[in-house]
């Protein structure tokens, strides 16, 4: 397991475009195995390569059901609207409102370089849209309605739960 780190809003990366990737190589291999660790690291549900410095065309989503690896994502299909809460790894501690389609055909290519597709509703399309974002240097921030807010509490909070659920005291 290997965690890389996360580059966070106003490093200048997260503004480029990423190229992509033609072919798989042990390299991008790896960099995919590290980015799906330093996601379940940070408890995230998605992140993009440009997030951890490379400017590489590649996701990794995982909404709870399963990690999902994306190269050279590209969405095929919207439809519906979509309006809630979302945060991203490259700004930690903050969240605001953004409308995304409510459902998602994206098309990709896996591990192997084979093509797939997938679907998404509800979460995994507002994830699928807002990594993709990412490899066009796009934060969430720019679709944002009214302003954004802070989160950082929430986690505490919800780590006293646990806490109480386990009988310690904090
Ligand atoms: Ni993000």
């Amino acid at each position: 397991m290997a965690l890389r780190k996360i580059r966070i809003m106003g490093d200048e990366i997260l503004t480029k475009v990423c190229r992509p990737v033609d072919r798989m190589t042990p390299r991008t291999q790896t960099l995919i195995e590290d980015m799906l660790d330093t996601m379940y690291d940070a408890n995230g549900v998605g992140l993009a390569a440009p997030q951890v410095g490379i400017l590489k065309r590649i996701v990794v989503i995982d909404i709870g059901e399963g990690p999902l690896v994306m190269v050279n994502p590209e969405i095929i299909e919207r439809e519906g609207e979509q309006t809630g809460q979302e945060g991203c790894l490259s700004l930690p501690g903050q969240a605001g409102v953004v409308t995304r389609p409510n459902y998602v055909k994206a098309r990709a290519f896996d591990l192997q370089m084979q093509p797939f597709e997938v679907e998404g509703e509800g979460l995994l399309a507002r994830a699928i849209c807002h990594e993709l974002d990412h490899l066009n240097g796009i934060m969430y921030v720019r679709f944002v309605e009214g302003e954004l807010f802070d989160v950082s509490g929430e986690e505490e909070d919800e780590e006293e739960e646990i806490d109480e659920k386990e009988g310690n005291e904090a």
